[in-house]
Parts: C-alpha cells; structure tokens; sequence
C-alpha cells in the first residue's frame, strides 16, 4: 500500500485517503491590518494569521487568493475557493447569499480626511468621499446619504491616494483600517464619530462560505471557540491592533 502512495504521488494522482483537508480562501489584500501584501510579496494581516491558526485547528491546509472585493462573493458561489476572509461584515443582505461563521471581530466604520478641511460628518454634504466597491460603506453611504456624492474605487489605496490629492474631499472605511491610515499619514485626520449602524455594518466580521457548507460553518465555529479559550486569538488580536 505505502508503495502504492508513493508511486501514485510521484505519477501526480492524488491519494484521497492520505490528503488533508483543504480550505481555499480569498480576500481583497490592499486593506491593513487585515489583509496587505508584505515584503515578501506574501498576503500578511490578522484575517490570514486567524485563518492559519483555524486551519492548524481543524487539521486543514490552507491557501490564499487576493482579488477584487466586489468579486468575492460571486466567485465564492462559483467554487473558485471555499471561504472569504476579509474583513467582511455580516450583514443581513449578504446572509442571504452566504454562510458566516459566529463573529470574530466587532467592526464599526468611519470617514477620514485631509487634517482641518472637514469640521464634522454633516459639513460633507455635496463633498466626494471615496469607498470600495462592494462594500457594506458603499452601501450605507448611497442609501443613507444621498447629499454625499459618493465616488467608488477598486481599491481603498487609491482611494487614500486621491484623498490626499485632494480628488476627494474624504474616504470612509473600516475604524481599524482608517486607525492604519492615521499612522502612515500625519495630514490625514478623523471626522466625525464611529458609525455602527447595524443594518449595514451587521454584527461583526465573518468568515463567509457557500450556503451549503453547513459542516465547514460548524468546524470554523469550534475552531473559533477553541482559539478564543485557548488565548492564541488574543495574541494574534494584540499583534495586529495593539502595537
Ligand atoms: N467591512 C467592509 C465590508 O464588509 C469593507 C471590507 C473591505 N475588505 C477588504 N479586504 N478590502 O464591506
């Protein structure tokens, strides 16, 4: 039999029996402290050391794939990976589509701008503040806020960029990613308080899965409770937000 696995491995056949798990996820990596492209070209962030230690956990082996976030959903439906982690927000529209975990972190929303140009959030009426596409801040700004024009990027860094060029007048994005940005960039400063309203920015963030994948939820789940006892989330949380 041994023989056989090695010969079968070599001719490249794989070897049901003998393969672990695999948990192929996907995330929208130009958004630090969550998920950026490192040094080394390599996706880094706290959704990818969390993922590691869940798949350590429930004895999978996991691979990452960065694109575009308004994607993810649909190429999650289509099987090109099996989860998205994030720093995605589990909102009741996209339970509807997708499966999340329980919670893994307490997210709230908040806009940034060039220091002293913005007094408070109402004074951005008629301004244009940038968002990602597909996000729950896209979202909450077109619907809640229409005397906002509202200008839609790829990506959050090029939206800081035209911030900073004075393109838009502000961004609105994550608390802790915008905390991110205030430390690279001493002109920027916050307006206005945090935003948590729940029917756009949901309970949380979640790890989201096909509506099907009932046995990977429940896996994740006792993953998540086992990292959160056993103190290795707390480290991971303190190396990523409390530095
Ligand atoms: N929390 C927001 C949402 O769920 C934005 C997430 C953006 N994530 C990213 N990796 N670019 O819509």
């Amino acid at each position: 039999m041994k023989k056989f696995i090695i010969a079968a491995v070599l001719a490249g056949i794989s070897v049901s029996a003998s393969a672990a798990e695999k948990v192929r996820f996907a995330m929208e990596a130009s958004y630090p402290p969550f998920e950026s492209i490192g040094a080394d070209n390599k996706i880094q962030g706290f959704d990818i050391d969390l993922a590691n230690a869940l798949c350590k956990e429930i004895q999978a082996e996991c691979s990452f794939t960065n694109q575009a976030f308004d994607s993810l959903i649909p190429s999650l439906k289509f099987k090109r990976f099996d989860a998205v982690i994030s720093g995605m927000d589990i909102t009741p529209e996209r339970q509807k589509q997708v499966l999340f975990t329980q919670p893994y972190y307490a997210n709230s929303a908040l806009f940034i701008a060039q220091k002293g140009k913005v007094a408070d959030a109402t004074a951005l009426k008629g301004k244009r503040v940038g968002v990602q596409n597909g996000t729950t801040h896209q979202k909450y700004l077109t619907d809640k806020h229409p005397e906002i024009t509202t200008v839609p990027y790829d990506s959050y860094q090029n939206a800081i960029l035209d911030l900073k060029n004075g393109r838009v007048d502000a961004v609105f994005g994550d608390t802790a990613v915008v905390n991110d940005w205030l430390k690279q960039n001493a002109e920027l400063a916050a307006v206005g308080d945090k935003v948590t309203d729940k029917d756009y920015f949901g309970t949380g963030l979640g790890i989201a899965m096909r509506l099907q994948n009932t046995e990977l939820q429940s896996k994740l789940n006792a993953a998540l409770d086992k990292i959160k006892q056993d103190g290795t989330y707390e480290t991971i949380y303190k190396k990523w937000f409390q530095q």
